[in-house]
C-alpha cells in the first residue's frame, strides 16, 4: 500500500496491484491497476472515502494503522467489491464509524458484502457531510458505470473524488501523471471496457464535472489528475459523435483463404487513404479492440464459417461489439465458406440491438479468385464513399 500526502488533512491510500491481469475473467489489464482509497481528516471527524479489492484488505488496514486515526465514516461512492470489499474490515476496526452512500448503493452493499443496514447515512443529490474546516458534497451520477455511481467533491481543496468515473487500470508508484501518453492510453482502454456502453449517461455526467470545476480529479484506479481538462477533454472526444477515418479488420482464418480476403482489404483501404487495422481474433486481446473501437467509423468482420456460422472467436467479438455499442457507424463482413453459410444472418441478428448500417457482405466459396477480390475492391471503394459523409 503507497500512503501519500495530498494536502493538509487529505491522503491517498493506494493499494498497488501490480501482478493483476485480469478483471471480472474477461477485461485484460496489461498495466495492472490500482484500487486508491482517499482519506480526509477535518478538524471534528475522519472520512474514509472508498475501501480496496478484498485482496488488498491487509494494505489499508495497515496503513490506517500507521496513520493512527479514527474513521468516523466511510464514503461509498460504488458498490463493486474492488472498492467496497474490505469496508467489512474497516467497520470491525472502527465499529462507530458509518457508511455514507445514496439510497441505491446501500441495497447493493447489504446484498454484496452483508453490511448491517443500521450501519448506514443515506444521502441524496447535493448533501454535504461537514467534517470541521472540511466539507463533502455529493453528486449522484448513475452508470459509470453501475446505477448507483455517485461522486464526492471536497470542497476547500476542490479535489473531486470520481471512483471508477474517469479511471484508468494501471499500477504505479506514481500519485499524479507522470507518463501522459500511456495514461491517455490506458483511459481510453478503461472507457472502451468499461464505460463505452454508457455513453449516453456519460455525456450528462461529465457536464455535472464541469460543472464542479475541480483542481484534482481523484479516481480510484491509476494515477491522480491534477490537469482535470486532461482527461475531461479526452472522454469529450470519446463520447461526442465523432468518428475517425479508421476501419477495423478483426478477423480468423483457419486455412487462408479468408485472410487473402483481409489482405486485399487491407491493401485497398490503404490505396484510397483509409486508415486500417487488423486484428487476428486467435491471437489478439479484445481489449486492444474495443480501446480502437471507441472512435473506427467502420468495422469489417472477417471470419470462416463453421458448421454453417461464424468461427466461435468472430462470435466472441461480435457479442462484445453489440454489447459495448461503440458509436462505429458502418459494419462489413467478409469471409469464405465450403458448402453453405449461415454467417450473414447470425452476425445480423447479434448486431440487431444497434441497428447496423451493414454494408454489402462479401462471403467468398473456397480460397478468392480474381473476380473475387474484386469484389474486396468494391468494398474499399464503398467504404470510401459512405466516410465521405464523416
Ligand atoms: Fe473499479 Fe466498477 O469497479
Amino acid at each position: 500500500m503507497s500512503i501519500k500526502k495530498m494536502s493538509d488533512g487529505v491522503w491517498s491510500l493506494r493499494s498497488i496491484d501490480w501482478d493483476r491481469r485480469i478483471f471480472d475473467e474477461l477485461i485484460s489489464l496489461p498495466y495492472g491497476t490500482t484500487y486508491n482509497a482517499y482519506l480526509v481528516k477535518g478538524n471534528d471527524k475522519c472520512a474514509l472515502i472508498d475501501s480496496t479489492d478484498p485482496t488488498k484488505t491487509y494494505e489499508l488496514i495497515n496503513d490506517l494503522k500507521r496513520l493512527k486515526v479514527k474513521v468516523d465514516y466511510v464514503i461509498s461512492n460504488h458498490a463493486e467489491q474492488d472498492h467496497s470489499g474490505s469496508i467489512g474490515d474497516v467497520l470491525n476496526l472502527y465499529p462507530d464509524a458509518m457508511v455514507v452512500t445514496n439510497s441505491k448503493c446501500k441495497d447493493f452493499l447489504i446484498d454484496l458484502l452483508h453490511i448491517d443496514s443500521t450501519k448506514f447515512l443515506v444521502v441524496k443529490e447535493g448533501d454535504r457531510l461537514e467534517l470541521g474546516s472540511k466539507t463533502l458534497q455529493f453528486k449522484i451520477t448513475p452508470w459509470v458505470h453501475w446505477p448507483e455511481t455517485m461522486i464526492t467533491f471536497l470542497e476547500e481543496e476542490k479535489i473531486l473524488f470520481t471512483c471508477d468515473f474517469l479511471g484508468s487500470h494501471i499500477a504505479t508508484s506514481e500519485l499524479y501523471v507522470a507518463d501522459m501518453p500511456l495514461v491517455y492510453l490506458a483511459a481510453k482502454r478503461y472507457y472502451s471496457e468499461v464505460m463505452m456502453p454508457f455513453r449516453n449517461n456519460i455525456k450528462k455526467n461529465i457536464e455535472i464535472v464541469k460543472d464542479i470545476d475541480p483542481k484534482i480529479i481523484a479516481p480510484s484506479h491509476g494515477p491522480v489528475y491534477q490537469d482535470p481538462k486532461f482527461i475531461i477533454s479526452a472522454y469529450e472526444e470519446w463520447i461526442s459523435d465523432r468518428v475517425k477515418n479508421l476501419v477495423l479488420i478483426p478477423y480468423v482464418s483457419m486455412h487462408g483463404s479468408t485472410k487473402v480476403l483481409v489482405d486485399r482489404l487491407t491493401q485497398s483501404l490503404v490505396d484510397l487513404d483509409i486508415e486500417v487495422m487488423q486484428f487476428n481474433l486467435a491471437k489478439t486481446d479484445v481489449g486492444e479492440i474495443a480501446t480502437h473501437m471507441v472512435d473506427a467509423a467502420t468495422i469489417v468482420l472477417a471470419t470462416p464459417t463453421v458448421l454453417l456460422g461464424p468461427h466461435p472467436a468472430a462470435v466472441y467479438a461480435t457479442y462484445l461489439v453489440a454489447a459495448l455499442k461503440p458509436k462505429t457507424k458502418y459494419f462489413g463482413l467478409i469471409g469464405s465458406f465450403g458448402w453453405g453459410s449461415k454467417v450473414v444472418d447470425t452476425v445480423s441478428n447479434m448486431l440487431s440491438p444497434l441497428k447496423p448500417h451493414i454494408i454489402n457482405p462479401v462471403l467468398i466459396k473456397g480460397m478468392p479468385k480474381e473476380e473475387d477480390l474484386k469484389l474486396i475492391d468494391n468494398l474499399a471503394i464503398q467504404i470510401r464513399e459512405l466516410h465521405k459523409n464523416l
